[in-house]
């Protein structure tokens, strides 16, 4: 399973591709707005400034929802890296964009799905990513990884080659049980991709070893 990093901050992406086990950066508007990111210039600068850092797909979302206007802004999108992955909402005009863009050799992410059926549609336009919404499903009591399992599930048996990138991830328990039910991709916050490394035996094993390490010297 793939890492991506679910934020638009600079330090903890650059924090996050140091540990070496960064695939790829996914934003999205409001990651974005809370950069302080004002302005259609600063917001492209901004996607530069991610693909200098992480030399891997960074997804940029579209804000048009007209499927004119979906292909122009990620054609410009496409435009700033080759690395640029296109961000597009999971709606009528969004699925005809994502075929165009699949046609035309743009990669996207298709975005805000929250069902079977909208993956499956995804799917069949060609989209390179969709993104389930995990913690969203389950703050409205319904199993959000029980949804990748189900993905997953339909796109091998269809042989679909879409790949499912789990997010809208809370806690590092998260990303294990998105990894055990087949999710290609986790994006993730920081914090959840740092919980991973916490346990209190590791903690406990580590200083006695360096106490019995100190009492050799
Ligand atoms: C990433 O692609 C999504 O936009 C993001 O994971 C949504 O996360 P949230 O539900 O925490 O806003």
């Amino acid at each position: 399973m793939k890492f991506f990093i679910d934020t638009a901050n600079l330090a903890q992406i650059k924090e996050a591709n140091e540990l070496g086990i960064l695939d790829g950066v996914t934003t999205n508007p409001s990651l974005m707005a809370k950069e302080g990111i004002k302005g259609n210039d600063a917001v492209w600068q901004h996607y530069k400034d991610i693909c200098d850092i992480v030399h891997a797909p960074v997804s940029a979302e579209v804000i048009s929802t007209d499927f004119a206007g979906i292909v122009e802004e990620g054609k410009k999108l496409a435009t700033i890296d080759p690395n640029i992955v296109v961000k597009v909402p999971m709606i009528k005009d969004g699925i005809k964009a994502i075929k165009w863009f699949t046609d035309n050799g743009i990669k996207t992410n298709c975005t805000l799905v929250f069902s079977a059926g909208q993956a499956i549609l995804a799917a069949k336009a060609g989209a390179t990513y969709v993104s389930p919404f995990i913690g969203r499903i389950d703050d409205s009591s319904w199993d959000g990884v029980e949804l990748i399992s189900q993905i997953s599930h339909i796109y091998r048996l269809q042989q679909f080659k879409t790949e499912i990138l789990a997010a809208s991830i809370r806690n590092a328990l998260h990303i294990v049980r998105c990894a055990e039910v087949g999710a290609d991709v986790c994006t993730c916050p920081l914090d959840s991709i740092l919980g991973l490394l916490k346990h209190p035996l590791t903690d406990i094993g580590l200083a006695k070893f360096l106490e019995d390490a100190n009492s050799m010297k």
